[in-house]
């Protein structure tokens, strides 16, 4: 099948290069020429294990290319992937929808013959029918289908998703298009080929109520935290005990500082925008957006109470900045409003993160970047972890405390044992559970005063 991917970004590189290795002749196209020629280089602009070989051995095999120009491309295809970004729209908090609307028009205006329009990046629900009444309007002598396919990739894992889905959902309103998106997911040669097919509408749906519920989910495990270290449980048990029940599942049950990325934050308040456009307001999602919020910021108020109360004119440690580990992506991560609540404390605030310092240069402000973990600790009044890579889970603890000034270290991950945090003399602070060492008799103060509670619905 010939492909084109318009948006050459997370979702557009990795589906593009995937669809690739499936056999199908795919162009990804981008507007920026940087990105373009550093593709055309071999070199791939974005942090996602696998995906540099997979982007080499296709583009070898003559399956995979990259251009600046869509006119030819499209032309030529059978389907045409928009895989542009849907930021959230800073004045209202509704999905821009600028970059999507002006890919569609580019697509019909050079589109020859018949081609299915797939809509891959997130859109709101009727965004598939928008886009079709400007083909049947603006283009009315072209033979245009327009096919909704969210994706599910997550960053870090988004390979191995695209090859092992739990499910590729398919909103197509016409059989020709059902017959082409089938044809171009059969390659996978999955046992149990889990392709779901049903109406757009249906399948723009499925991929907002996924994330907001995942979203929802991760938001009940940090407040069951919070609740736990009020009653002296441990969350990770409760966790665990919880999962076992396979009608909740195991997986999104890891309590953290809150959710970030460039999906959760946006999807979850896209879909609460939507909902309220047609008066049905979605309390359970506006709640997880609000407390999501207030979370990361109360974890800067726990380092500071961490530390006596004060901050200021103390050297505090942040061991990892991007959203979650395996990426470089700093979209809406929780260090973010972590670190500017040191700062404003007065901390002078040391970080380091395996792939995130480039991004992070952009967003954080008077930090100092070190090149590991080690140096983060040097005199360090205190270490907060706030990305669980699995460089940190191997640190030598020994070296690490003999370089702090004081063995404070919070948690934000649960990655250290605390028995062995004990043993080599840290005063630890996980999440979830009271804290066993010798840490000063302070209740944690994370729990958000009213005239601080900060909810970006109101
Ligand atoms: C998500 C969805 O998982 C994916 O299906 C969708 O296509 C895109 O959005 P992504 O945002 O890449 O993927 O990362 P994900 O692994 O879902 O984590 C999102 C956030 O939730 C991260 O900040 C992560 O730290 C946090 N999280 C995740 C938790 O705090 N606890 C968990 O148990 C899981």
């Amino acid at each position: 099948m010939r492909i084109v991917m318009i948006g050459s970004g997370y979702v557009g590189l990795v589906s593009g290069a995937c669809l690739a290795a499936l056999g199908h002749d795919v162009v990804c196209v981008d507007k920026s020429r940087d990105k373009i020629e550093a593709l055309q280089a071999g070199k791939v602009p974005i942090y996602e294990p696998g995906l540099e070989m997979v982007i080499a051995d296709n583009c070898a095999a003559g399956r995979l290319s990259f251009s600046g120009d869509l006119v030819g491309p499209v032309a030529a295809a059978d389907a045409v992937f928009i895989a542009v970004g849907t930021p959230s729209r800073l004045v209202d908090g509704h999905a821009d929808l600028s970059h999507v609307y002006a890919a569609a028009r580019e697509i019909a205006a050079a589109a020859t013959g018949f081609t299915v329009v797939v809509t891959k990046s997130t859109v709101p629900v009727g965004t598939g029918d928008e886009i079709e009444r400007i083909f049947r309007e603006e283009f009315p002598q072209k033979d245009i289908a327009v096919v909704s396919n969210p994706e599910f990739l997550r960053e870090g894992a988004a390979i191995s998703d695209f090859r092992r889905p739990d499910r590729i959902v398919v909103g197509s309103d016409d059989e020709r298009s059902t017959e082409l998106m089938r044809d171009i997911y059969e390659a996978l040669d999955l046992k149990e080929m889990p392709l779901y097919f049903c109406e757009r509408r249906t399948a723009e749906l499925i991929k907002y109520a996924s994330n907001a519920f995942l979203a929802m989910k991760i938001t009940f495990i940090n407040e069951m935290a919070d609740l736990c270290e009020e009653l002296g449980a441990d969350v990770q048990k409760v966790a665990k005990g919880m999962g076992m029940d396979r009608r909740i599942g195991d997986k999104f049950l890891q309590a953290g500082p809150g959710f970030g990325g460039s999906c959760f934050p946006k999807d979850t308040l896209a879909l609460v925008k939507t909902a309220q456009d047609y008066d049905r307001p979605l309390k359970l999602i506006e709640t997880t957006v609000a407390i999501n919020e207030n979370r990361k910021r109360a974890m800067g108020r726990r380092v500071i109470a961490a530390c006596d109360g004060s901050v200021r004119g103390k050297r505090i440690g942040v061991l990892g900045l991007t959203f979650k580990p395996n990426t470089d992506d700093m979209r809406e991560a929780p260090s973010i409003a972590i670190i500017r609540t040191l700062l404003d404390g007065g901390a002078d605030v040391h970080v380091y993160d395996p792939a995130g310092m480039e991004a992070a240069r952009a967003v954080l402000g008077a930090v100092k970047y070190r090149r590991n973990a080690y140096e983060v600790a040097e005199g360090a009044d205190a270490i907060v972890l706030v990305t669980e890579w699995d460089q940190f889970k191997s640190l030598d603890l020994p070296r690490l405390k003999d370089l702090m000034k004081s063995p404070v270290v919070v948690d934000l991950r649960n990655v250290f044992d605390e028995d062995e945090m004990i043993g080599h003399g840290f005063q630890l602070v996980p999440l979830g559970k009271r804290p066993r060492s010798a840490y000063p008799a302070r209740t944690l103060f994370h729990a958000v005063p009213p005239e601080l509670a900060w909810n970006p619905l109101l």
